[in-house]
């Protein structure tokens, strides 16, 4: 199928913060643009708006002011839904409400060609139930943007149950053309981005509650050493506590209460307080002219250690020493994928706990690092000391770290510490959403690289890091908490039976 024609007119009904960032985009891609709100003056409004943004865009050359212009003149505003009736595609933006939704394309059937198609921009509304009363279901489907819309690529093209093939391709098409990168996704709670993205801030929370360490280092690992552009707390800050706590209880909901999905207490506090984030000036973090950036937990310098030996494969871990440092003699030998030092034993951490895994292999001095996107790019990493290790030992794999470029930030003993969790995490609902059919495993991966700026795919990563290595990592996250939230997805138990990964 090919994408819509730029003859061809759009509408978009309800330009709220969504539909405008649509209509700039539809108006940018060359088609005229309706645009319709139940709000007196909005529609002028946001024309204006969009008028505006072009201005700014030719100002800083990012557009010509020929281009501003013809794409200013296709806005057009309409004072009643028969305006819209030469648009060729309806997208609706309206409030996220299943009954409003419904009659609005109840409505809009009346209205628009036969052969029209209509998509919705819903977050969590069932594209299915959108369709279900229409007289033609097929020719509705979810065109799915990230706010901003002008901004942000992605778009999930969601198939409904009644959704006709050649309506996904058509948008699909159509999105690729307006400059965005579409995806394709069935009709399932959270689509594919608002699913899988669930645990990076589920597990920052759990792992805050836990006392694991302050919002703060966790966000720093996250970000400087898992490669995020964002750690979990500031970005709940950033899209509000009161939008966040929403969509999770709606997919917990929405999954029959599947505790993976299992809302935060913490979280929930915010949000009775009113300490919604950075709109209120406050959630974890206080905002203001006067308030300090909080800082991470960080080691102070330690001497290097002068020597230090490989046992055997560091596994996902193995780049860590190839550019060893200066003034550190490495020797090799066998073994299972630690490095020994006088006085500590340093090793990746599997999912076990420090404490658990010290004991069950005889090492009295052991303490884990967390994963890392990259070993050889120095960032932040996570160590954490067995109950049964000296403090002496954290000061021991802090000077080896330090001299290898790293920061490093102590944590409390858990299992699977920070990134390695978090990452675990993502990946299980990636392969739960692959093995569902929510979405092709290319179009997981590139929903969370483009959807929310993931430095890998969740599945990419998991190839990368051996699809065996991380069912281990869950398998024991499931046996430390006995709890179903950390199930092994089956399909990551059947691909590491199977020796073989994602793609
Ligand atoms: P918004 O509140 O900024 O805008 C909604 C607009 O729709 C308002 O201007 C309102 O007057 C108008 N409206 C409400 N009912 C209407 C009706 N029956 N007919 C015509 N106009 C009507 O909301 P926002 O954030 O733009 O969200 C719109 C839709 O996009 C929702 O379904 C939301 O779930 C979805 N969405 C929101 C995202 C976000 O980050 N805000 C991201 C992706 C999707």
């Amino acid at each position: 199928m090919n994408a819509l024609s730029q003859s061809v007119p759009v509408a978009v009904i309800g330009v709220g913060a969504m539909g405008s960032g649509i209509a700039q985009v539809a108006a940018t891609a060359g088609h005229t643009v309706w645009l319709f709100d139940a709000r007196e003056g909005a529609a002028a409004k946001s024309r204006d708006q969009i008028r505006a943004v072009f201005s700014r865009l030719v100002e800083k050359g990012r557009m010509s002011p020929e281009r501003a212009i013809a794409a200013g003149d296709s806005l057009r505003v309409a004072s009643s839904l028969t305006d819209i009736a030469e648009a060729g595609l309806v997208v609706e933006a309206i409030v996220e409400d299943l009954k409003a939704k419904q009659q609005l394309f109840a409505q809009l059937e009346e209205v628009v060609a036969p052969t029209a198609i209509l998509a919705t921009n819903t977050s969590s509304v069932s594209v299915t139930a959108i369709a279900a009363h229409l007289s033609r279901p097929e020719r509705l489907a979810g065109l799915h943007f990230f706010n901003p819309a002008p901004l942000m690529a992605l778009v999930e093209i969601v198939s409904g149950l009644a959704t006709a093939e050649q309506v996904a391709q058509t948008l699909y098409q159509t999105a690729s053309a307006w400059g965005k990168k579409p995806v394709y996704t069935r009709s399932t709670p959270g689509f594919i981005v608002n699913r899988v993205a669930r645990p990076f801030y589920a597990e920052g929370l759990r792992l805050l509650e836990e006392g694991v360490a302050t919002a703060p280092t966790l966000d720093a690992l996250i970000r400087e050493g898992g490669g995020f552009p964002m750690g979990p707390f500031e970005l709940m800050d950033l899209i509000g506590h009161d939008v966040n706590y929403a969509v999770t209880c709606s997919v917990f909901n929405a999954y029959f209460q599947d505790p993976r999905f299992k809302p935060s207490l913490t979280q929930q506090e915010l949000v009775l307080a009113g300490h919604l984030g950075r709109k209120a000036g406050r959630g974890f973090y206080q905002y203001g002219p006067a308030s300090e950036p909080p800082a991470a937990a960080e080691q102070v310098h330690q001497a290097s250690p002068s020597i230090v030996i490989i046992e055997g494969d560091l596994g996902p871990a193995h780049a860590l020493m190839e550019t060893a440092a200066e003034g550190i003699a490495v020797e090799r030998r066998p073994g299972s994928g630690v490095l020994r030092m006088e006085g500590c034993t340093l090793a990746m951490s599997d999912g076990r706990s420090a404490t658990v895994r010290s004991s069950q292999e005889s090492y009295p001095d052991l303490v884990l690092f967390d994963l890392a996107l990259n070993y050889q790019q120095p960032g932040r990493l996570a160590i954490a000391k067995a109950d049964q290790t000296s403090d002496e030992a954290l000061k021991i794999a802090t000077g080896l770290l330090q001299a290898l470029g790293w920061r490093v930030s102590v944590v409390d003993d858990s299992p699977g510490l920070v990134v390695l969790r978090t990452v675990a995490m993502l990946a299980n609902e990636a392969a739960d959403a692959a093995m569902q059919s929510v979405a092709s495993t290319d179009d997981i991966d590139a929903a969370m690289r483009y959807g929310v700026n993931y430095p890998l795919g969740p599945l990419e990563w998991a190839d990368r890091l051996g699809v065996s290595f991380l069912h281990q990592v869950l398998s024991n996250l499931q046996q430390h908490y006995q709890e179903d939230r950390y199930r092994p997805s089956a399909l990551m138990g059947r691909l590491a039976t199977g020796g073989r990964g994602f793609h």
